[in-house]
């Protein structure tokens, strides 16, 4: 069995470190699960307006999430909270009405920043908004990553052995999680 894993990075940014991350955690992981990222750049700003008739953008992101049997997200934190983009993406997501796309969703919560609590507290905002959303979040083990130039190369290379070792465990631990949760919540 493969479980299908939907990832968002949390950056807009061309040089994101959140995304390097994110490939350094695809390699990490255990080889059963499937990786498909959930693009968020393209997405108008979310309006109720919307709620009648979502636009392509906002029902691809809906039918990506369905179409996943986990989510992780990998995230910068700004001004000590969750990125806007990534904010709004959870938004269109959780709407209209009765169609939430966490709903019992297994998920969990990474980021990295050159500061030395790495996104710690924007991982506290964003997993308060993950339990509105009522998604089955991993609760620990909690990974802050502070980065540091090269410590993950372009394709995903982890040049710290005791970093890699750590995000190892954070990704065995997270597909554990997402077993858990699907033996009680399958999830076609
Ligand atoms: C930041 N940055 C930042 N870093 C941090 O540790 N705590 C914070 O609250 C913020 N706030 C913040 C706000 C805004 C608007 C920007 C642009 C940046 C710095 C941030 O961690 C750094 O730019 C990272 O490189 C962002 O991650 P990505 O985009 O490289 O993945």
């Amino acid at each position: 069995t493969t479980y299908r894993v939907g990832y968002f990075v949390g950056s807009l940014s061309s040089t994101s470190i959140n995304r390097l991350l994110s490939r350094a955690l695809i390699r990490l992981a255990p080889e059963d699960l499937e990786f498909t990222e959930i693009p968020i750049g393209g997405l108008p700003l979310y309006s109720p307006d919307y709620d009648e008739d979502y636009p392509p953008e906002a029902r691809a992101l809906k039918d990506a999430i369905a179409a996943s049997q986990a989510v992780l997200f990998v995230t910068p934190e700004y001004n000590r909270s969750i990125p806007g983009a990534l904010k709004n993406a959870i938004d269109w997501a959780s709407r209209p009405k009765g169609t939430n796309s966490f709903h019992h969703l297994p998920a969990a919560v990474i980021g990295a920043s050159p500061g030395k609590i790495g996104t710690a507290v924007g991982q506290q905002s964003l997993r308060a908004v993950l339990s509105f959303c009522n998604a089955r979040q991993m609760t620990a083990p909690e990974a802050y990553v502070t980065f540091t130039p090269g410590l993950v190369t372009a394709d995903g290379e982890v040049t710290d052995p005791s970093v890699e070792a750590f995000l190892t465990a954070y990704m065995q631990e997270f597909r554990d999680h997402v077993v858990r949760v699907l033996t009680v919540l399958p999830r076609a």
